[in-house]
């Protein structure tokens, strides 16, 4: 079937953006496309047709897993060139996809986030003493850099024992530059012309992916004299599947580079909106930092137990609510198993990718008549009790669905708790919000000013 061409997708909107190509925001891109032209279209680049939905119907078909699957579609096939087959960029039929799931699934079960808690929390006291010292000072903090820097030393010492460093010094690691330089090549690759010559950009990515390898290269030889242990690392180097096989050193590798860029990038975005959004919105800073006083007091430097995180729930809804409108790994696709028709009227046929625009999704008319408005009472569990599971998908869907969903929103759930109960968080610029997208998404040019709270405040 891979040799068929795609089916014909007469009846929907078609649209041709190659006089301007996808430009620097292309998710964002598609987003106006949607809104213009509705929750099913078909992109045309240079010839080459995406397939766009963000209805909830075809979501939810697209979310039967006995019709589809995971799709590796043009973005995550560029991001290969460096993860190769790592979690998150395997073909469902590769041997190490599976074998990689159910070796690590453990690590990521609720119960395993108890094992984190220490050194998330230890690495947000980092972040703390940065910011102490800025509002001390009354400079501004850059919200996404910093965010950035927490979330990778996070993963890198929970996940692999290694300390990334991040806030010693004054720019990011160097780890950061280049992964966000990777991410940028295989978005921009995208949007290639064809006959264009891109052989300097392919030789800066080249050397990029060669030193992120030789950084994870590191990572792992500085465990090579004790590799036990619970984290990840000390799974994917002592562990055997139920089946007696184990990972192999170069899948090992490439889990590695894609544990630290997916379980980093996305969750520094999601923090980062979350303030954004709480800069801005006073009666629910005010609701969060209610629930963050009523556990921690007038401690002066509280230190929330992993069951204290779990009480959280309103600052949860926020971060829930800041994923709905700005899902910082905004589309994910999938393909037919089988030659069919979605939703009754469009033919796919076998292999045919469809591409779920999560922040159009999470916009359609299940979410009220004014989506735009940022209101983290849409995720209490009664409201979510009403709604169709399929209208919020921020985490993809199905057994390829991030598996480290739990991990992110402990980290962000404790962190923004420790924030709004230590600072009055100052907009000080009247940021206008600038979504940047390097494949995933962050507000740019965020910055905040603090002035640490009395028990008047
Ligand atoms: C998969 C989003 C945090 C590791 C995914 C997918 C999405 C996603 C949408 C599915 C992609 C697809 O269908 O093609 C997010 C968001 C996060 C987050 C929004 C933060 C707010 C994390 C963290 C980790 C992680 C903290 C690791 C510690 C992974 C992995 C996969 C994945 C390994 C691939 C799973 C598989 O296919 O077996 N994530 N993620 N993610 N995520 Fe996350």
């Amino acid at each position: 079937s891979a040799l068929l061409p795609p089916a014909p997708t007469d009846g929907l909107p078609l649209i041709d953006i190659s006089a301007t190509g996808p430009g620097p925001a292309p998710l964002q891109q598609a987003m106006e496309l949607s809104r213009r032209h509705g929750p099913a279209l078909v992109r045309r680049l240079h010839g080459r047709d995406a397939l766009f939905v963000s209805d909830l119907d075809l979501v939810t078909e697209l979310a039967d897993e006995t019709r589809f699957a995971k799709h590796v579609g043009p973005a995550l096939e560029n991001v290969r060139a460096f993860t190769a087959d790592g979690l998150f960029t395997a073909y469902n039929d590769e041997p190490n996809w599976a074998r990689a799931h159910d070796i690590l699934m453990p690590a990521f079960a609720l119960g395993s986030m108890r094992t984190y808690h220490p050194v998330m929390y230890q690495v947000s006291r980092r972040l703390i003493e940065s910011w102490d010292h800025a509002a001390h000072s009354g400079s501004p903090v850059d919200v996404p850099g910093d965010m950035t820097r927490m979330t990778l030393d996070t993963i890198g010492l929970a996940g692999f024992g290694y300390d990334f460093g991040s806030f010693e010094g004054s720019e990011p690691h160097p780890f950061v530059e280049a992964m966000v330089r990777c991410l940028e090549w295989s978005m921009k690759r995208l949007a290639r012309t064809p006959g264009s010559d891109h052989s300097a950009a392919d030789a800066a990515f080249k050397a990029d992916a060669d030193y992120l390898a030789q950084v994870v290269d590191d990572v792992i030889a500085a465990r090579a004299d004790a590799p036990e242990g619970d984290d990840l690392l000390g799974l994917m180097l002592t562990a055997r599947h139920p089946d007696g096989s184990a990972l192999d050193t170069a899948n090992i590798r490439n889990q590695v580079i894609t544990f630290l860029i997916a379980g980093h990038e996305t969750t520094s975005g999601a923090m980062s909106f979350a303030l954004y959004y709480l800069a801005k919105h006073p009666a629910v800073l005010d609701l969060v930092r209610r629930e963050a006083d009523a556990l921690f007091g007038d401690a002066a430097d509280p230190e929330p137990t992993f069951d204290e995180v779990g009480r959280l729930t309103y600052t949860r809804q926020v971060l829930n609510e800041a994923l709905r409108l700005w899902p910082t790994a905004a589309a994910f696709s999938r393909h037919a198993r089988e030659d069919t028709l979605l939703g009754g009227r469009i033919p796919l046929r076998a292999g045919q990718p469809v591409t779920v625009l999560a922040p159009m999704l999470h916009r359609q008319p299940v979410w009220g008549d004014n989506p735009e408005l940022f209101d983290p009472s849409r995720f209490t569990p009664e409201a979510e009790a009403a709604r169709s599971p399929h209208a919020f998908k921020p985490f993809g869907t199905g057994e390829r669905a991030c598996i480290g969903r739990q991990f992110a929103l402990h980290e962000a759930t404790m962190l923004l708790a420790l924030l709004v109960h230590r600072y009055r968080l100052v907009d000080h610029a009247d940021y206008d919000l600038t979504v940047k997208e390097t494949l995933t998404l962050k507000p740019e040019g965020f910055t905040l000013t603090l002035v640490p709270r009395t028990s008047a405040d």
